[in-house]
C-alpha cells in the first residue's frame, strides 16, 4: 500500500537504505548510493539470483570486465542502433525523449510555445578513453549490458567446462546507459546493475526453452515475496522488439507511478554469436560430437535489473498498518526473511549490566550465523518500531525474568506475537524460521 515514490525515497534515506550520490555537493542527477541496509538487501537479492541460476547442472557463472574491445559494440549493433530519439526545448534547453512528449504542445518544463529542435538520434553508450592518448583509437565504451561479456566468452566457457547444449552462462555486473530521461528513484538510472543469464540452445528448440525460463523467472519473483497481483506479463509486439530479438516478453511490476518493466526475457536467435563470428573472424560454432553437427546456438536471455528489482521489493514490502490510529499505526517493511537486511535484533530491556552481559553473549552467538543488531537505546516500543521499518523479522528481548528462567522473548515482525524461548533453544528456533 505504498502511495507515492516520495514516501519510499524518504524512508530509504531516513532508515539508511539509499542515499543520493554526492549529496553534500547537491547530488548527481539519477545517481544513488546504497546505505548499510540497502547494500545488505541488494546483496541478499543478488545472492538469491546467483543461487537460483548456478545451483543447477546446466548453468555456470562468469564475471566479465566492464571495458571491452570497441568492436564488440560495433558487432552487437549498439554503435549503430542503441539510441533514443531526442529533442531539446529551444527556450529552456530541457532535453526530452521525442517519443515521450507531444511536440505540438508547449514545453512541459518551461511552458514555452516556441518549437523544439529537430529530432535526432542519441546514442546511449558512455564513452571514455583508455590510456593516456585522447584519440579515437583509445576510445572505449562502458558496457550498456552485461550480455556481450557472455557472448564473447561463449566458446571459452563451453570448452573449458565441457558443456553440452543446452546450457547457460550467468553474470551479475554493472551496466551504464546515458539515459535521456532517468528518474523515478532507482527505476531508471545511468549506472545500474544487471543480473543476466544467456541460455544456449539448439536452433528450433528456442520456443520451448523460452516457455521454461518464463515459468522459472516468474516463480523466482513470487518466491522473493512479490505479490502475484502486482506483477504481470507484457509481451513485445513486432514494433517494440529490440534489434537482436525474434520474441520477447517483460515481467512488469506495478510501481507507484504505474506498471514498469522489471525483467526482460528475450529470444535472441543466433544474432550475437553470428555477429561476433563475422566481426572477429573467429569460428563460434558449437560442435555436437554425438550427432556430428556444427552450428551456432540460439539464445534465450533472462535479464533483470538488480536495482529495479530491488525497487520492486522495497515498494512491495512497504506497509502502513492501522493508519490513523495513534496507538497502533506502524510502517513495516515486510521483506521475505531471506532478503531482510537484518535478521534479528537483540535488545536488553534496560542498560543494567546483568542484562547486557546476557545480551552480549547472545548477540555474539546469534550474529555468527545471522546478520543482527544490538539495540539498547530508547523504549522497547520505539526499538520495535525502528526494527519494523527496516524489516527485521525477529526481535529478541532480554528482561529481568531472563536472569531466572534463562529464557528470552522473541517477537515476530509480521504477527507482533511474542514467544518465550529458552536461550539454549534460540539457535534452533531461528534455524527453523530461516529455513529457505
Ligand atoms: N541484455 C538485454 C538487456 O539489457 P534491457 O531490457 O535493455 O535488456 C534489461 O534491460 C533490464 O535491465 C531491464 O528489465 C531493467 O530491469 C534493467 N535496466 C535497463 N535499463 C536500466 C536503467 N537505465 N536503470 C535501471 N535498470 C535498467
Amino acid at each position: 500500500n505504498l502511495k507515492s515514490m516520495s514516501d519510499l525515497v524518504a524512508l530509504c534515506k531516513q532508515r539508511g537504505f539509499v542515499f543520493q550520490s554526492s549529496e553534500i555537493y547537491g547530488g548527481l542527477n539519477s545517481c544513488w548510493d546504497m546505505g548499510p541496509y540497502g547494500v545488505e538487501l541488494k546483496n541478499n537479492l543478488k545472492a538469491r539470483w546467483w543461487k537460483s541460476m548456478t545451483l543447477r547442472q546446466d548453468v555456470v557463472g562468469i564475471d566479465a570486465s566492464i571495458l571491452m574491445h570497441p568492436t564488440v559494440w560495433k558487432a552487437s549493433g549498439h554503435v549503430d542502433g542503441f539510441s533514443d530519439p531526442m529533442v531539446d526545448c529551444k527556450v529552456c534547453k530541457e532535453r526530452f525523449r521525442a517519443d515521450n512528449i507531444d511536440m505540438t504542445k508547449p514545453c512541459p518544463k518551461c511552458g514555452s510555445k516556441e518549437s523544439y529542435t529537430d529530432v535526432r538520434q542519441f546514442n546511449l553508450m558512455f564513452k571514455t578513453q583508455m590510456g593516456a592518448m585522447e584519440d579515437t583509437s583509445s576510445m572505449v565504451y562502458l558496457r550498456p549490458e552485461t550480455a556481450q561479456g557472455i557472448f564473447v566468452n561463449f566458446l571459452n566457457v563451453q570448452t573449458t567446462m565441457r558443456k553440452k547444449l543446452p546450457f547457460g552462462i550467468a553474470q551479475i555486473g554493472k551496466a551504464f546507459r546515458n539515459e535521456i530521461t532517468p528518474g523515478n528513484f532507482i527505476f531508471r538510472t545511468r549506472e545500474f546493475e544487471q543480473m543476466e543469464m544467456q541460455y544456449f540452445v539448439k536452433p528450433g528448440t528456442q520456443k520451448e526453452s523460452m516457455e521454461q525460463w518464463k515459468e522459472t523467472r516468474w516463480k523466482w519473483h513470487v518466491e522473493n515475496g512479490l505479490r502475484a497481483e502486482k506483477i504481470k506479463w507484457a509481451p513485445h509486439g513486432p514494433d517494440s522488439l529490440a534489434h537482436y530479438a525474434d520474441a520477447a516478453t517483460d515481467i512488469e511490476y506495478e510501481f507507484p507511478m504505474g506498471w514498469g518493466e522489471m525483467e526482460g526475457i528475450h529470444s535472441r536467435t543466433d544474432f550475437d554469436l553470428k555477429q561476433h563470428q563475422e566481426f572477429s573472424g573467429k569460428n563460434m560454432n558449437y560442435v555436437d560430437q554425438v550427432n556430428n553437427e556444427k552450428y551456432l546456438p540460439y539464445v534465450i536471455e533472462t535479464s533483470v535489473g538488480a536495482d529495479r528489482c530491488l525497487l520492486a521489493i522495497l515498494c512491495d514490502a512497504y506497509r502502513l498498518e492501522n493508519a490513523g490510529d495513534p496507538d497502533k499505526e506502524r510502517s513495516v517493511m515486510k521483506f521475505h526473511p531471506a532478503l531482510a537486511p537484518i535478521k534479528t535484533a537483540i535488545m536488553p530491556l534496560s542498560k543494567k549490566s546483568e542484562l547486557e552481559e546476557v545480551s552480549n553473549k547472545l548477540f555474539e552467538d546469534v550474529s555468527a550465523n545471522y546478520k543482527s543488531e544490538y539495540d539498547v537505546a530508547g523504549s522497547i516500543g520505539k526499538r520495535y518500531r525502528r526494527q519494523d521499518e527496516i524489516g527485521t523479522p525477529y526481535c529478541i528481548t532480554v528482561d529481568f525474568d531472563t536472569l531466572n528462567d534463562h529464557a528470552v522473548t522473541i517477537r515476530s515482525r509480521d504477527t507482533m506475537t511474542q514467544e518465550r524461548i529458552g536461550i539454549a533453544n534460540v539457535q534452533n528456533y531461528l534455524k527453523d524460521k530461516f529455513k529457505f
